[in-house]
């Protein structure tokens, strides 16, 4: 069994080295159901696919699968898709709309708020003894929403999303709001992708947080020219970019360093289809003007544990569901604007399918190394060896103007994988949410490396 003291021996965040157990052992993976998917703040999916009364959309909270709902009067709930019956399987469809959930077993039947509706025969079989207020679906305890996005933790004490999430709301902001700055104005395209990998859950996250250096496994994608201008494999400004994390909250991203709204000029894109470059191109517009002095966060970047997104080519969500300790469930979202015409949301869908997804050409050389590098640590002797996470360490420094931010000063760092990994050993030992959120200070704890100020005494 693994113990608080062997997750300290697992992640050596100072010496930038990991133990490939983290990626590959079956009791780690164990451990990590109940301390990271039974406590941690998970994406569920986004309102625009529940957007009627009895709406339901089925998803997945890391081994657990669950119904998101539209109730009949509006709210959101949440439940396990288990018959509390015998645990049959209750809904076996991927979306609908329904006012009843009948379970295939025995014919229970739940509503949408989740309270056990029917039972065949109660009257002649149970003699209406069984207590229905007792036997409606488990409830997910923690339910948030944050600009469209839906978030739950089975956690009843779980803090407030917007807690947890501090300041990487603005780089989640860039993906789910208005091209042209208004906010939450995502709409999530039917159909998510779904498929599964043979490589360990973590890889994805660790790599969408700022894995820039794997870029060089895509270069025959960026030579086929797939962009949305028939060019490497996007339109967009690469100068200047850099990573940034939050150590003390496991998330990060990479983006502009400094840039002003009304600074930053995105480059001319889609100009294979002109009716998209030209709404892309007033959107930005109005973009400048309606978050003028604000910073530009554009990137892409990881939610902790398991949730990743990149804000616009591919705009796209992307959910690593752990299946086993060397299997992947992966769920890719595609986003557009609400409002955006419908010729512009058909370019930017099989633009998007292009790029990621099971068939996408890029998440191909991603899906390749992570299974690759699963299938050559997990050996006998492969295991014992450790992971390398030194780029930049030790160069990170304080990003001034957002609280508890850090940044590299450069795109190619690894920083940002330790700032998840760190997190992800303050879970697995068990923390309480005073410790996770730094409330109160734990003995001993060494803080995030980062660069010593000039002259200051090494
Ligand atoms: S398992 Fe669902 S009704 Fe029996
Ligand atoms: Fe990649």
């Amino acid at each position: 069994m693994i113990t608080k003291e062997d997750v300290r021996d697992l992640v050596d965040v100072p010496g930038g080295t990991v133990s490939r157990k983290v990626f590959v052992d079956e009791e780690v993976y164990a451990r990590e159901q109940e301390h990271i998917f039974r406590r941690a703040w998970l994406f569920l999916g986004h309102e625009s696919q529940i957007p009627a009364p009895n709406d339901y959309y089925v998803t997945r909270m890391g081994e657990d699968e669950v119904i998101l709902t539209r109730t009949g009067d509006g709210r959101i709930c949440a439940f396990l898709n288990s018959c509390t019956h015998r645990g049959m399987k209750l809904c076996r469809y991927d979306q609908g709309n329904t006012r009843v959930f009948t379970c295939p077993y025995h014919a229970w039947s739940f509503a949408t708020d989740g309270c056990l509706h029917g039972v065949p025969g109660f009257a002649e079989r149970y003699h209406e003894q069984l207590d229905k207020s007792q036997w409606g679906l488990a409830r997910v305890p923690s339910l948030s929403v944050y600009a469209g996005s839906i978030w739950g933790s089975w956690d009843p004490d779980a803090p407030p999303l917007e807690d947890y999430l501090g300041g990487m709301r603005m780089w989640l902001d860039f993906a789910l709001d208005y091209r042209d700055g208004r906010p939450n104005g995502a709409l999530v395209l039917a159909g998510v992708q779904k498929w599964r990998t043979r490589c360990n859950w973590k890889f994805a996250p660790t790599n969408f947080i700022g894995d820039v250096a794997h870029v060089v496994s895509h270069r025959s994608v960026d030579m086929v020219g797939i962009g949305p201008s028939g060019q490497g494999r996007r339109d967009r400004k690469v100068e200047g970019a850099s990573v940034f994390g939050w150590p003390d909250l496991g998330h990060g991203g990479t983006g502009w360093v400094g840039a002003r709204e009304e600074d930053y000029v995105q480059p001319p894109s889609f100009g294979q289809f002109p009716a998209v470059a030209e709404y892309f191109r007033k959107a930005r517009a109005e973009r400048r003007e309606r978050r003028r002095g604000e910073f530009h966060f554009q990137g892409k970047g990881t939610i902790f544990p398991n949730m990743s997104f990149h804000e616009e080519q591919p705009r796209t969500v992307i959910v690593a569901h752990p299946v086993g300790a060397h299997e992947t469930e992966f769920w890719r979202y595609y986003l557009v604007d609400r409002d955006a015409p419908d010729e512009v949301k058909d370019v930017l869908r099989r633009y998007f399918m292009s790029y990621s997804g099971p068939a996408g050409l890029t998440e191909q050389d991603d899906l390749e190394n992570w299974s690759a590098a699963t299938t050559a640590s997990r050996s006998p002797v492969a295991r014992l060896q450790r992971f390398n996470y030194q780029m930049g360490l030790g160069h990170s420094m304080p990003y001034a103007d957002v609280p508890g931010c850090v940044w590299a000063g450069q795109l190619h760092s690894e920083q940002n994988q330790l700032i998840w990994l760190k997190r992800w050993a303050e879970f697995m030992e068990g923390r309480s949410w005073d410790e996770l959120m730094h409330r109160v200070a734990i003995p001993g704890d060494v803080p995030f490396p980062l660069a010593q100020p000039v002259g200051a005494p090494a």
